[in-house]
């Protein structure tokens, strides 16, 4: 069942596994070597669901781990800068090939700022994945290393993703009514 304020679900929740079915395998047979040490790093909050769904497909040993940044505002366009709310603090970064799981990338800035961030902490490798990617959107240059999805320049939700902290709980990720954000404003 749609909720009332979805105009159309872009990505079905068959749809979601198959990617995250696709993106496991992809990881696993990336990181399938004694010399990795895998931490999936969820950069919180938007990325839980799209995380929990695509560690329970691994078969590679994997740590996880979270930050939480903020580029957006309340609204639906990007701020274009990052603020680190939650860092990740530990002390064996050195032996740590970390795994950025991110919802999405839109400029671009938030995953270029992390990838450079996290490689000058010290990590001895540090790689992105994204459920979606709005390319047309992209500020900063940046191609992720695991991409789920390439969607559209629309404002999506669910999945984890929210519009002022709602509808992260849908299943699916789907299309707001431009109403629901126009009516925000
Ligand atoms: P970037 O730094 O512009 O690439 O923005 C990435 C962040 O913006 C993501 O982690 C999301 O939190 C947020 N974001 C970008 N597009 C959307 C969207 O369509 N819906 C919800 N959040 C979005
Ligand atoms: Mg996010």
């Amino acid at each position: 069942m749609k909720h009332k304020d979805i105009d159309r679900i872009l990505v079905s929740e068959e749809e979601l596994d198959k990617i995250t079915t696709r993106i496991a395998a992809e990881i696993d047979r990336d990181y399938n070597r004694p010399d990795k040490r895998l931490v999936l790093v969820c950069i919180l909050k938007g990325s839980i669901m799209f995380m929990g769904d695509l560690m329970k497909k691994l078969t590679v040993p994997c740590e996880i781990d979270c930050m939480k940044v903020s580029s957006y505002g309340n609204g639906t366009v990007s701020s274009g800068s990052i603020h680190i709310i939650l860092d990740l603090i530990r002390s064996d970064l050195a032996t740590c090939d970390l795994l950025i799981i991110e919802d999405i990338i839109d400029s671009g800035t938030t995953l270029s700022y992390l990838t450079n961030y996290l490689k000058l902490k010290g990590a001895r490798s540090v790689r992105t994945c994204t459920l979606l990617d709005k390319p047309s959107r992209r500020k900063v240059q940046y191609v992720p290393d695991y991409i789920g999805l390439e969607i559209p320049d629309e404002f999506v939700v669910g999945y984890g993703l929210d519009f002022a902290e709602n509808y992260r709980a849908l299943p699916y990720v789907g299309i707001l009514k431009p109403e629901v954000y126009s009516n925000a404003k």
